[in-house]
């Protein structure tokens, strides 16, 4: 058995990428359920309370293993949080979006374990040098916060950091299928987390019509969009596409407060639908237990 698969204590070394506000109890339960590793993405919920509530119904929905996702600097109730998890029985989470600094000396008094979401090979050597038990490493084509700076493909950055840290690596981004699953475990990853096929999933909570987005994204279909010091990858629509053509400062055209309100009701002028490139290989809504199982096929 893998190190990795040690760590989650599932099936197959799949793990359900957070997706922003989306914590879906039966989302979460329902990934698991299929073998995979279901995440609650707790970035977003600082409320202590609401946390104990989300994850005592995912342990009424499933006996199987689960973690959560804590985003580092945004949310200042990462500690009480920790301690409600381990309480609950999680001995695995992902970090993300912050220094591992801050929060693995609270993992490791718990005994518990986190992996920590790294955009670069050096980033990732230093979550592991700050106390992760392994990475998440994410390609320029994955969905979610960017940089606005250069970025490496999985292609170069998954074997780039298996040599560079001694720890498990999973590859996030570009992955919908087995030929990306294969992929990227032929690079050296013990796992991968996918975030674009399990938002447009059946099970998934995302409105309809960012499904629809997603589905209808061809080829070359997203960008970076840049928002000061970070980026989002988003798919283009009308509007945006307009702006690029005129070369317009896209900075000063969206605000990263609009997206939880535009992606909940779908207006996708607010804030461009997130997403990843790997959308032009999404055509269907599917269960989550289908997209699983065609992966590990
Ligand atoms: C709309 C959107 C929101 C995301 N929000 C988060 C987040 O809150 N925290 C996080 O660690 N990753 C976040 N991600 C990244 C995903 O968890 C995952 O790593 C990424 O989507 C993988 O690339 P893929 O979309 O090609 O599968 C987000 C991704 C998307 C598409």
């Amino acid at each position: 058995m893998s190190q990795l698969l040690e760590m989650l204590g599932c099936q197959y070394p799949i793990i359900q990428g957070p997706i922003g506000e989306l914590y879906d109890p039966a989302m979460v339960a329902a990934v698991s359920e299929a073998g995979a590793f279901g995440v609650l993405a707790l970035g977003f919920v600082s409320d202590v309370e609401q946390v104990r509530t989300l994850v005592a119904r995912v342990r009424e929905l499933t006996d199987k293993p689960f973690g959560a996702n804590l985003m580092i600097s945004m949310n200042p109730n990462n500690d009480a949080i920790l301690e409600i998890l381990h309480d609950a029985g999680v001995r695995t989470v992902t970090t993300s979006a912050g220094s591992p600094k801050k929060i693995y000396p609270k993992i490791k008094e718990l005994g518990m374990q986190g992996l920590h979401v790294s955009l670069s090979a050096p980033l990732a050597v230093k979550s592991v040098q700050a106390g992760a038990d392994g990475v998440v490493v994410s390609g320029t084509e994955s969905g979610g916060l960017r940089t606005v700076g250069p970025e490496s493909t999985n292609f170069i950055l998954i074997p780039l950091t298996c040599d560079l840290v001694d720890a498990p690596v999973v590859a996030a981004g570009g992955i919908a299928d087995k030929r990306g699953y294969r992929a990227a475990l032929a690079l050296g990853a013990q796992g991968v987390q996918i975030g674009t096929a399990f938002l447009a999933a059946e099970e998934s909570p995302a409105c309809q019509a960012w499904k629809e987005a997603i589905m209808g994204c061809g080829d070359a279909g997203t960008v970076r969009v840049p928002l000061g010091p970070m980026a989002m990858r988003a798919i283009i629509n009308p509007k945006l596409g307009d702006l690029l053509t005129k070369g317009a400062d896209i900075s000063k055209e969206y605000n990263l407060m609009n997206a939880g309100q535009a992606w909940r009701g779908g207006d996708f002028d607010l804030f461009p639908a997130g997403a990843g490139q790997v959308s032009a290989l999404i055509s269907k809504v599917r269960p989550v237990k289908d997209i699983i199982q065609e992966m590990v096929s």
